[in-house]
């Protein structure tokens, strides 16, 4: 006969029942899917998506990584040959392989699920499927108990592979920077996922905005910083999607160790844990945590259509201001693994923190500048350039 020990002797005489109001409700579900999403290009979604988790999975949590982006970037930025893989996202999204046949165990607790090129023909492929929006929430169903998240890197586009992330998850993170046009196509994102929270996902919710490649020095980055802080506690007065949504006070500093990591297949965790970049994602992870247990418990109903859909216009774009009087120092760019490349989006717009003045009200930002000559930042905080943006998909 089994001895009861002092826990046994606890749980007898312990009972929810007891508790006024009943057995406390549950906090957080058993996995949370992220979107990380922006429909601009270069503006920090894969670098987010692959150090944020890092650092989440070396907090003992259990990461699901999902590179739902043809550019297979964060395939790529964690070290997977691609050309070698039987499977891919092309091959769950298309129905011709699960989730767990398909992911590959990156480290400890952080899995991916890798993407390929072939993953752009699988929109006009699936044009006439049925439910082709809940493809992907259909795929992670088996993994709820082996997560803790997944964070899902979204392509730089409102099509229908980020209209799948919407539909999987239960929080949209938007990676912004600090830039002259950060807002710009944000009311088009807010009203997509507005669109999917009334119609086909209202567990959506807006968790926050990371700043990415923030320079703090610039007056720049505090003008966009207090811009969108603004226009993000305007859009979230009483409207579901966005209550909560917060600007994270995380900012990721611009730190050519981040750009040059993916060159080495590598987070910025293995690839320099003393970096700024690595204290800043580490940080970003201890954040967001402490968020979360800030939570409350979601509710099931669906939300009320109209007012997640008005998200207000975005303000005029701050007159840009002369650069600071201490230029940003620049760290030279270490040679990238010999078998691979350096990843280099060509969407990404590393440009200096600075748009040309005569340009007046509204600058023109150069939108190819070399994301590898990124500077370095001792403190907090800019960076501008953003790539193409796309059109939403109707939903
Ligand atoms: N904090 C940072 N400091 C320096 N470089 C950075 C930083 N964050 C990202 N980068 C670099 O900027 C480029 C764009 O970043 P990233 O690929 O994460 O953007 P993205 O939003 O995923 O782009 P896309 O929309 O094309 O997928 C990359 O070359 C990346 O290495
Ligand atoms: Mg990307």
């Amino acid at each position: 006969m089994p001895i009861a020990g002092p826990e046994d002797a606890f749980r007898s005489r312990f009972s929810w029942a007891a508790l006024p109001g009943g057995p406390p409700a549950r906090i957080i579900p058993p996995m949370r899917v992220i979107a990380i999403v922006n429909q601009k290009g270069g503006v920090g979604k894969t670098t987010t998506t692959c150090n944020l988790g890092a650092a989440l999975a070396a907090l003992g949590r259990r990461i699901l990584l999902i590179d739902l982006d043809a550019q297979a970037h964060l395939t790529f930025h964690l070290g997977v040959d691609n050309s070698t893989l039987e499977r891919s996202m092309y091959e769950v999204m298309t129905g011709r392989a699960s989730v767990a046949e398909t992911l590959v165990q990156r480290a400890e607790r952080l899995d991916l699920v890798p993407s390929h090129i072939d993953l752009a023909g699988a929109e006009i492929e699936l044009v006439s499927q049925l439910a082709r929006e809940r493809i992907l929430t259909d795929a992670l169903a088996p993994c709820r108990d082996r997560y803790d998240y997944v964070l899902i890197d979204c392509p730089p586009s409102l099509g229908l592979m980020t209209l799948n992330a919407l539909v999987a998850a239960d929080d949209i993170l938007i990676t912004l920077q600090p830039h002259v046009l950060a807002l710009q196509g944000i009311s088009k994102l807010i009203e997509t996922a507005g669109l999917v929270h009334s119609r086909l996902n209202p567990r959506l919710r807006i968790m926050g905005v990371v700043f990415c490649m923030f320079d703090g020095r610039t007056t720049l980055s505090s003008e966009v910083l207090a811009d969108v802080s603004g226009y993000f506690s305007r859009a979230s007065d009483g409207q579901t999607l966005m209550a909560g949504t917060r600007v994270y006070e995380t900012r990721i500093r611009r730190n050519i160790k981040l750009a040059e990591a993916p060159g080495f297949g590598q987070t910025i965790l293995e690839y320099d844990a003393t970096s700024h970049g690595a204290a800043d994602y580490r940080l970003l992870a201890d954040e967001f945590l402490a968020h979360e247990s800030d939570k409350a418990p979601k509710p099931a109903a669906a939300a009320a259509p109209s007012a997640d859909t008005v998200a207000p216009s975005p303000p005029t774009p701050p007159v840009e201001s002369p650069p600071s009087d201490a230029p940003p120092e620049t760290e030279a760019t270490a040679a990238p693994h010999e078998a691979v490349p350096p990843t280099e989006s060509p969407d990404a717009a590393d440009t200096s923190a600075v748009a040309d003045p005569s340009a007046g009200a509204v600058p023109s930002l150069s939108m190819d500048a070399d994301a590898t000559a990124a500077q370095d930042c001792p403190a907090p905080a800019s960076a501008a350039g953003e790539g193409a943006s796309h059109g939403p998909m109707a939903v």
